[in-house]
């Protein structure tokens, strides 16, 4: 059987299978799930900046707006204890997360301003976090702040928080850079040691009843993985050292295969879950087991980037040849 334990973030975990942030992350009884089913890590549901913020703007309007007629006010006080407000309700479930599990528990933050992102991520890795991951999800709808600006302002980020952090740090990005191999680039070297690609943005609708726009959060399907498969490799074959995690479309044993060939030393997973529940994480891993064993890798280290390792001195070249050959492949029906 080949050996399944990995090294991501400086964390040697049992197998390379972590569950990503999502709801089943963010409650005990599925954290505790995740972990008999298999999960080697997890990552918590990050903390919004302006979600903690608004909770204590929340918080302070009650106390100030009550202080006149405390005893009728009371009757109105909201469902919640004060301890959980602003950052302490995710600081709580670190910690309980912490005590129950015996994997190591990733907290996630999603700032918005640079005090955000530093104080958040600090107070978490405080509380115990093992890594701290960046969830860079900003869709750059300013028409006046050019893609250099979008980046810079990333890269401060990772460097503000590497600088105030003792803990390993990952930065998840979104697909949607114009030259995704040298941010990463600069990404690892304003302090990331581990990179996770990619976040998916949850895209609206129309809804052309009450022409009103719809939130949608569709779970993603396997195909989506491809995305993700290809910069994986890209990435790998010229920077070996990055610690790469891959999140979208992994939704069985076969698709974290593929993954870890591409060159990812961790695979995680949220639609998936969602889908099935925790408890597929086990079926997940079996398949990962069996095809890694028929193919004779005696460790996952073996299997990791040995396609990316494939890969042409030219990736550009490479990519343009793939592009070609591709449009070429298709057959109109009854061709
Ligand atoms: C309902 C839901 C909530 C999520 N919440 C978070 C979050 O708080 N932070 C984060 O970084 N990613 C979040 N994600 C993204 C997932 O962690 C994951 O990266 C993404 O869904 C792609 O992986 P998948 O194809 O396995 O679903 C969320 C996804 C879903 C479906």
């Amino acid at each position: 059987m080949t050996d399944l334990s990995t090294t991501y973030l400086g964390l040697r975990l049992r197998t390379p299978l972590i569950a990503s942030a999502s709801p089943l992350t963010g409650r005990l009884d599925t954290l505790g799930e995740l972990e008999d089913a298999g999960a080697s890590a997890v990552v918590l549901p990050s903390l919004f900046e302006e979600e903690v913020e608004a909770d204590a703007w929340r918080l302070h309007d009650l106390l100030e707006g009550g202080a006149n007629s405390f005893a009728e006010a009371a009757g109105f006080f909201p469902d919640f204890e004060f301890g959980d407000t602003g950052p302490q309700g995710h600081i709580k479930l670190l910690c309980t997360a912490k005590d129950m599990l015996t994997i190591p528990v990733i907290a996630s933050v999603n700032g918005v301003t640079p005090g955000g992102w530093t104080r958040y991520a600090e107070q978490l890795a405080d509380a115990g976090a093992d890594a701290i991951e960046l969830n860079l999800y900003a869709v750059a709808a300013d028409s006046h702040r050019s893609g250099v600006r979008v980046e810079e302002d990333y890269l401060k980020v990772i460097e503000l928080v590497r600088g105030r952090i003792d803990v390993p740090l990952a930065v998840k990005l979104s697909p949607f850079f114009s030259a995704t191999a040298h941010f990463a680039r600069r990404a690892a070297a304003a302090g990331a040691d581990a990179l996770v690609l990619f976040n998916r943005f949850y895209q609206p609708d129309l809804d052309l009843d009450t022409r009103t726009v719809r939130p949608r959060i569709e779970l993603s399907q396997p195909a989506e993985l491809r995305l993700p498969l290809r910069w994986l490799a890209i990435i790998r074959s010229q920077m070996p050292s990055v610690g790469l995690a891959a999140t979208t479309g992994v939704h069985s044993g076969f698709d974290a295969a593929k993954a870890l060939l591409a060159g990812a030393d961790a695979v995680m997973m949220a639609s998936v879950l969602l889908r099935h529940g925790p408890r597929y994480l086990s079926r997940i891993e079996a398949e990962l087991s069996a095809w890694l064993t028929q193919q004779d890798y005696q460790t996952v280290a073996q299997a990791r980037g040995s396609v990316s390792r494939l890969g042409a001195p030219d990736p550009a070249g490479y990519e343009r040849a793939n592009y070609l050959r591709t449009l070429a492949s298709y057959r109109t029906p009854g061709s």
